[in-house]
């Protein structure tokens, strides 16, 4: 029997800006369910991969498959319309008067549907949708620690609360692949537990698969079910955490510095 059909498959990935090469042809599958760790020095081409997965950048060579369909070359606007990838607070707006449901049964609206008559709920099929949408929010708003504080304004919540409710946001259009650029950069201790217990709980509760770039290896390896190492645009490693922080090459070019 086949393996099962990867969510994310980039093949030969090649990307120079000028004269830099950013990528030199990487390969890589992501399964569905996975969380899965993409570290690698600065200026290793982690972002520029994103950036072609996502099609911000158009690529040199090589494809990127997204469940089998050839994304390769397409604009992002199109990529992000499909509504399967997603790259981290792409378009995440937060209303500070409203609500946490109230903002995420708003952003799952204007996800899908961004006409006047499903916005305000107009019809018998707008209100069953409402319905979901409200569902959805609110397994959200639970998964990301904000029960407590859901029925505030935004703009009465923490710094961080708002962070966590951005995150939720994102969640909202049912994305099935999620590609996060250091989402632990600047914030605190405390709030770094509550981001990663929400990836967890997204992953485990929706079945998100998500690709992660992060400079904070410690919480990076224990989140990661395997973890692909980037060196000068090139893939160095790609093995399960406990092997990743052994291996000699990578310790050698990042984790050792
Ligand atoms: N938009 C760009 N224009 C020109 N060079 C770029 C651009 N983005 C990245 N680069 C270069 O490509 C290489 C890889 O960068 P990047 O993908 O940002 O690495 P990382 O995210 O791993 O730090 C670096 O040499 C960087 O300077
Ligand atoms: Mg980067």
């Amino acid at each position: 029997m086949p393996a099962k059909q990867p969510i994310l498959r980039v093949q030969g990935l090649r990307k120079n800006y000028g004269g830099v090469p950013a990528l030199q042809g990487v390969d890589f599958d992501v399964a569905a369910g996975e969380v899965c760790g993409l570290i690698g020095p600065n200026g290793s081409g982690k972002s520029t991969l994103f950036d072609c997965c996502t099609g911000l950048q158009a690529s040199d060579a090589g494809k990127v498959l997204l469940k089998g369909t050839d994304i390769t070359g397409w604009p992002m606007h199109r990529i992000a319309r499909e509504g399967r990838l997603l790259r981290s607070f792409q378009k995440t707006v937060v209303f500070q008067s409203m609500n946490s449901e109230d903002n995420l049964i708003l952003a799952g609206q204007m996800s899908r549907f961004p006409g006047v008559a499903s916005t305000f709920s107009i019809g018998r099929a707008s209100r069953a949708r409402v319905r979901a949408l409200r569902e959805r929010a609110r397994e959200l708003i639970e998964i990301s620690g904000l029960s407590r504080v859901a029925h505030l304004p935004a703009g009465h919540m923490s710094g961080g609360q708002q962070k966590l409710l951005q995150f939720a946001t994102m969640l909202m259009p049912e994305p099935e692949l999620v590609l996060l650029d250091e989402p632990l950069a600047g914030i605190n201790p405390i709030l770094i537990e509550k981001v990663i217990a929400s990836i967890e709980a997204a992953n485990r509760r929706f079945g998100i698969t998500f690709l992660v770039i992060e400079h904070n290896t410690d919480v990076l390896m224990k989140l990661s079910h395997r973890v692909i190492v980037l060196h000068q645009g090139r893939k160095l490693a790609d093995d399960t955490p406990e092997a990743i922080v052994r291996n000699p090459e990578v310790i050698d070019a990042y984790l050792g510095g």
